[in-house]
């Protein structure tokens, strides 16, 4: 029998063919796409952790760097455990926080985040003797608009602040951007978490910090919300419901 392809049969063949096609084009471009997005993905977290721990990158491969001076790890947050065997650079922390499965509503939500994610990523940063020579934590919390998203790197007392990165927010350009400035950033460099009596202390403060303040950042004239919500998030993610019993974990295993 001759096939017609201006018959009915004809024209469902063609159709479905062609639908087909498509979908086998459309599947083939997003797996292809899905990889690109995941390396870049892992590049801008390795640039972001490097950049946090105040590593020189400029004109250099960041890749190596990262993969020969840090070691990603996977925290519990409740109990300060580390899983180093997980796969830390494709952790979906964003997804991790809104799932209910491995995620819960903080008891006290200073940074205002709504949901806390089970478990974190931390870097250690090791220099070219494999000593350390920092610890990068991510954190994030709400500032006048907008969630803002940093990783912040301390020295090996867990206290010393090596030096703080933003990598994501809303808040009004010109006025709540200052948190990319590294003229403001740089100010963080040598600021401790902790006061003496190891009480958590770090603050932006409103009119400028004193010059003897080890704990003070200068909040930025008639942007004083923005830098509200990230002393919140700083003191949040060093405190009981974010790091401390990593860092104490930590500090009672390097004596
Ligand atoms: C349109 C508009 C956008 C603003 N955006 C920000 C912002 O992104 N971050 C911020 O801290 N304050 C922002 N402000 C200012 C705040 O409302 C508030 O006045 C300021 O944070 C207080 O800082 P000050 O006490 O240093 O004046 C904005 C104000 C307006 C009118």
């Amino acid at each position: 029998m001759a096939f017609k392809k201006d018959s009915f049969v004809g024209t469902m063949i063609f159709t479905v063919t062609l639908c087909l096609l498509c979908s086998f084009m459309i599947t083939g471009t997003a797996e292809l796409l899905k990889e690109r997005k995941l390396v870049k993905k892992r590049d801008e977290l390795k640039r972001n952790v490097l950049i946090a721990a105040d590593v020189d990158i400029a004109d250099k491969d960041f890749r190596a760097i990262f993969d020969k001076n840090v070691k990603p790890t996977l925290v519990t947050l409740d109990t300060g455990e580390e899983d180093k065997e997980a796969n830390v650079l494709d952790f979906d922390d964003r997804m991790a926080s809104i799932n209910p499965e491995t995620s819960r509503k903080p008891k006290k939500d200073t940074a205002k985040i709504k949901s806390r994610a089970d478990q974190a990523r931390v870097f250690k940063v090791f220099d070219d003797n494999g000593k350390l020579a920092s610890v990068v934590v991510p954190i994030y919390g709400k500032g006048l608009w907008s969630m803002i998203y940093g990783y912040i790197a301390v020295q090996p007392d867990f206290n010393t602040i090596e030096n703080v990165v933003f990598y994501e927010h809303g808040e009004t350009p010109g006025i709540g951007d200052f948190l990319n400035d590294p003229d403001w950033t740089d100010k963080w460099h040598g600021k401790q978490i902790f006061n003496a009596k190891g009480k958590i202390s770090f603050k932006v403060v409103k009119g400028g910090a004193k010059a003897d303040d080890v704990n003070g950042v200068d909040a930025v004239s008639g942007a004083t919300m923005t830098g509200r919500g990230v002393q919140r998030s700083v003191q949040f993610w060093f405190g009981a419901e974010g790091f401390e019993m990593f860092f104490n974990k930590l500090k009672a295993s390097e004596g």
